[in-house]
């Protein structure tokens, strides 16, 4: 299982003061040193901390990959074709909101997700959307004809150890389950941290967990490479 690692908190510190530093190029290449597997950025319509400059600075200097997280808008889907990211994963975005608080809703806007993911895949990226584990969500990403799926772990995370984080964990298990059978990629991500990510690093058939802000909070204490590289170790212990 893969370490996918956002660094978008990277950015969140230096735009509260509106300085340079500190550098997402640094910080992106020394995930990498650290054993991160790709580097996912979210470009929010509110720009509260990618900015456009940061993508295209960052996309020729990364060695592994860029997955760039976007809302289906005509602005982001212009971005993610002129940058051409390796991977794109959609995401629902409301303005209000502190972090990404639901999946997709692909049943309801099955049509204009599509479009944008067309759109994408014509330009050979690779498209992924984040859903919740519902299997009727998966059915509408598989009809799509979607090769990634990110299962959103953020109501998991909500949870402390005990019989409710039980419950939500088997609707994940099935959830990948369905899905690997379709023949679908997966991912999983939100809200996973140093103490709640073994439970979802032991689930068969995940490819990559993609995780940012445990990381970037850890980093504090034990430095950035030591973090990245923490969580790293633990995935791997867990999934093998
Ligand atoms: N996956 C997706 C699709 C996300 O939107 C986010 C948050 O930007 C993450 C994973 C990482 O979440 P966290 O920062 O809680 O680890």
């Amino acid at each position: 299982m893969k370490l996918g690692v956002n660094i978008d908190h990277i950015a969140t510190l230096r735009q509260a003061r509106g300085t340079t530093y500190p550098s997402i190029i640094e910080a992106a290449l020394r995930a990498e040193k650290a054993g991160a597997d790709s580097i996912t950025l979210h470009l929010r319509e509110d720009r509260r901390h990618m900015q456009d400059k940061d993508l295209y600075e960052l996309k020729p200097l990364i060695q592994t990959k860029m997955n760039l997280e976007l809302a289906p808008t005509e602005e982001m889907i212009e971005i993610a074709m002129d940058l051409k990211p390796e991977d794109v994963c959609m995401v629902p975005e409301r303005r209000e909101e502190r972090t990404t608080e639901g999946g997709l809703d692909v049943t309801s806007h099955f049509d204009i997700i599509k479009k944008a993911s067309d759109r994408l895949a014509n330009e050979g990226i690779r498209v992924s959307l984040f859903i919740a584990p519902d299997i009727k969500q998966i059915e509408k990403a598989v009809l799509m004809g979607v090769p990634v799926i990110e299962i959103h772990t953020g109501h998991y995370a909500n949870f402390d150890a005990g019989r409710s984080r039980d419950k939500e964990l088997l609707t994940i298990h099935k959830a990948i389950k369905y899905a690997r059978k379709e023949g679908l990629i997966v991912n999983a991500g939100h809200g996973l941290h140093y103490k709640n990510v073994q439970p979802i690093a032991s689930i068969e058939g995940i490819d990559e967990l993609n995780i940012g802000h445990a990381i970037v909070s850890h980093a504090l204490f034990v430095g950035w490479e030591n973090a990245v590289h923490e969580m790293k170790s633990l995935i791997e212990e867990y999934s093998d």
